[in-house]
């Protein structure tokens, strides 16, 4: 069933009605048992109700109808059948739950972490961290953590997964599993501040060579630079860039800002506003309110100069 909403980043769509993992696809199928039952409901209810007023509809001139006062029998199968259909969907609802949600391991395969407006990700069994992009290996299922640095954001990868709340303070579980390799667009699903709607990020599910393969490459520190690369890094870190961002294999390593250590790699800037080209770091870098008004990354008012070489710098975060 194809339904495409077009919900844009990095040329992903957000498919509500496509399920691709057993997760997803239990719910889905929920979904569809339960809206099947209340449609039923519906045209039954909905049938009686036009049948009385036709049939039973004043009538110059006819009499009063009979008088009933209460009917046992009636009574006992209307509140049977609701009592029924009420037992069904909790038996239902309790068997999805034990297909999408099972109880999480003590240790989970991914922390997530929810900013205004990014994602943090971390793999606390292999150490990696990134921003906006998670890859994970297929038909594994993935225990998440997730957590909250700020305000309430809300997880969801629809095609994956169900949707979760990020609480400060409070760290939620949920599971995440792709059957099909791809990429799944994910959003924040909780209104949490002006750019709330730029809080994208995307699920890249591969084949477990693949994955190990990103997973070392993500490890890595990040290479010395030369040129005017060498130039831009210099820059960054005599900027205030470092009081925010980590990058590993130099002296930034601060944790309010996405780490940036393979920015390169990743398809998308901003959590999803624009890819991830040369052209838009530059336009990000020079002013990044321009690009995404509210974020809190502020204008540094730097020359051409040094946003070349800052972007230099940076394309060779690979
Ligand atoms: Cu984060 Cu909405």
């Amino acid at each position: 069933m194809a339904c495409p909403v077009p919900i844009l980043a990095a040329g992903s769509v957000l498919r509500v009605f496509e399920p691709d993992s057993p997760q997803a696809r239990a719910i889905f199928n929920l979904g569809v048992i339960c809206a099947v039952i209340l449609g039923v409901i519906y045209v039954v209810v909905g049938g009686l109700i036009v049948f009385a007023l036709m049939r039973f509809r004043w009538r110059e001139g006819a009499p009063d109808p009979r008088q009933v006062a209460g009917n046992k029998r009636i009574e006992i199968v209307w509140t049977a059948i609701p009592f029924v259909i009420v037992v069904a969907l909790f038996v239902l609802t309790a068997r999805t739950m034990t297909i999408a949600d099972p109880p999480p391991p003590p240790q989970p395969d991914l922390v997530v972490v929810g900013h205004q407006w990014w994602w943090e990700f971390r793999y606390p069994k292999t150490g990696v961290i990134t921003a906006n992009e998670i890859h994970i290996p297929l038909g594994k299922p993935m225990a998440l953590r997730l957590d909250a640095a700020d305000v309430l954001h809300e997880f969801w990868v629809p095609e994956l997964t169900r949707k979760m709340t990020a609480v400060p303070g409070h760290p939620n579980h949920i599971w995440l599993e792709a059957d099909e390799p791809g990429t799944y667009l994910g959003i924040c699903s909780e209104f949490c501040g002006t750019q709330h709607a730029w809080m994208h990020f995307l699920v890249v599910a591969e084949p477990q060579e693949d994955f190990d393969a990103w997973t070392r490459a993500q490890l890595q520190p990040a290479a010395a630079p030369e040129g005017e690369a060498a130039k831009g890094l210099a820059l960054f870190q005599q900027l205030s860039c470092v009081s925010c961002h980590a990058i590993k294999g130099t002296r930034a390593n601060a944790r309010v800002a996405p780490d940036l250590t393979h920015l390169a790699s990743r398809q998308m800037l901003g959590a999803g506003i624009v890819d991830n080209t040369p052209e838009n770091l530059h336009r990000w870098i020079a002013d990044p309110q321009k690009v995404k008004p509210g974020v809190l990354m502020p204008d540094f008012n730097l020359t051409d100069e040094q946003v070349n070489e800052l972007v230099a710098y940076f394309e060779t975060l690979k």
